[in-house]
């Protein structure tokens, strides 16, 4: 198996956004990520990079791929991983999220894996806490392992990022994901597009450096990448779409919208889907094009990753900055 340089290469203590990292860093992260795949497809996943290490996964807000893949993760890297249920915790009783922050951080983990509905709120956790904090994602802030097993997918099919025109379509507005992606890629000289509503465009989204498009033919006009989101409604305070019958009829991705995309374009999502509102249902199975089972694939390769550039620091001095 071939792993990374070593750890000087990334220099940092947690991992909490994309943004600010270096093309180095990145690649660095995916090139890590590419050494666990192969692994990971064998009967024996098992390895002992993380032996004696202690993970918890504290999850804020539901999920299926990003808890699991971390669990898997570290499991598979030989750490000893707990899940943190909060609807089963003290956070039940009143207990804020930095009592419970500190509380598992008394009890010497190496690694914390939050995800909270608020923007900020990892960041803040992470100044609290001894341990190293890798932000599952935060309110409509960054998700960066998710940017990165994105990355990871679309260069083993693409063999590079640079150059590529990704079109990013749907709720921009309330999308940690896409804020990653958007740095992620900008990072690596992708062209970015964003693609969807005025109503689900944060302001002055030019200045993170992407072209602007308020109609999906034209956004997804000779992409290499259509990169599609759902309407993320439990960030929603009252109503951005006139109607899911009407959204897919403008920014639902079906063929034929897909039309205008490069013949090899490919399809993703970073799921859950939304099948018949933001994806028609046999784009997303067409097992030619849409590539979002392999980003669930790739998803356990980069938290390995993250977790194993992270853990190299651990227990040698003081943290980094
Ligand atoms: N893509 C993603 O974060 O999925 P989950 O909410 O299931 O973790």
């Amino acid at each position: 198996m071939t792993l990374g340089p070593p750890s000087s290469a990334f220099r940092h203590r947690h991992l909490l956004g994309i943004e600010g990292f270096s093309p180095e860093e990145i690649t660095l992260l995916l090139d890590t990520a590419e050494g666990h795949v192969e692994p990971n497809r064998q009967a024996d996943k098992k390895r002992s990079l993380m032996r004696g290490r202690t993970i918890i996964n504290l999850f804020f807000e539901n999920s299926t791929r990003t808890r699991t893949s971390f669990e898997l993760a570290g499991k598979r890297l030989g750490a000893d991983v707990i899940n943190m249920s909060v609807s089963g915790s003290s956070i039940k009783k009143g207990e804020t999220m930095i009592d419970t922050a500190m509380t598992l951080n008394a009890m010497h983990p190496d690694v914390l894996v939050v995800r909270h509905h608020e923007s900020g709120a990892v960041q803040l956790l992470s100044e609290k806490v001894d341990c190293a904090v890798i932000n599952a994602g935060d309110g409509s802030h960054e998700h960066p392992t998710q940017a990165l097993l994105d990355a990871l997918t679309i260069r083993r099919r693409k063999g590079r990022l640079q150059g590529l025109v990704v079109a990013i379509c749907g709720d921009i507005l309330h999308s940690r994901v896409a804020r990653s992606n958007i740095h992620l890629l900008s990072i690596m000289g992708a062209r970015v597009r964003v693609v969807a509503p005025r109503t689900l465009l944060p302001a002055e989204i030019e200045r993170l450096g992407v072209e602007v498009f308020h109609d999906m033919r034209q956004g997804l006009k000779d992409a290499d990448i259509v990169m599609m989101l759902r309407l993320q409604t439990e960030r929603m305070h009252g109503s951005f779409v006139p109607s899911t019958r009407e959204y897919f009829h403008f920014f639902g991705l079906d063929y034929e919208k897909l039309a205008a995309a490069k013949p090899d374009a490919l399809i993703m999502h970073p799921g859950p889907m939304n099948r018949g509102v933001e994806i028609d249902s046999e784009v997303a199975d067409d097992i030619d094009r849409s590539v979002i089972r392999q980003q669930v694939e790739m998803g356990v390769a980069v938290r390995m990753a993250c977790l194993e550039l992270l853990a190299r620091d651990l227990g040698n001095g003081p943290p980094l900055p």
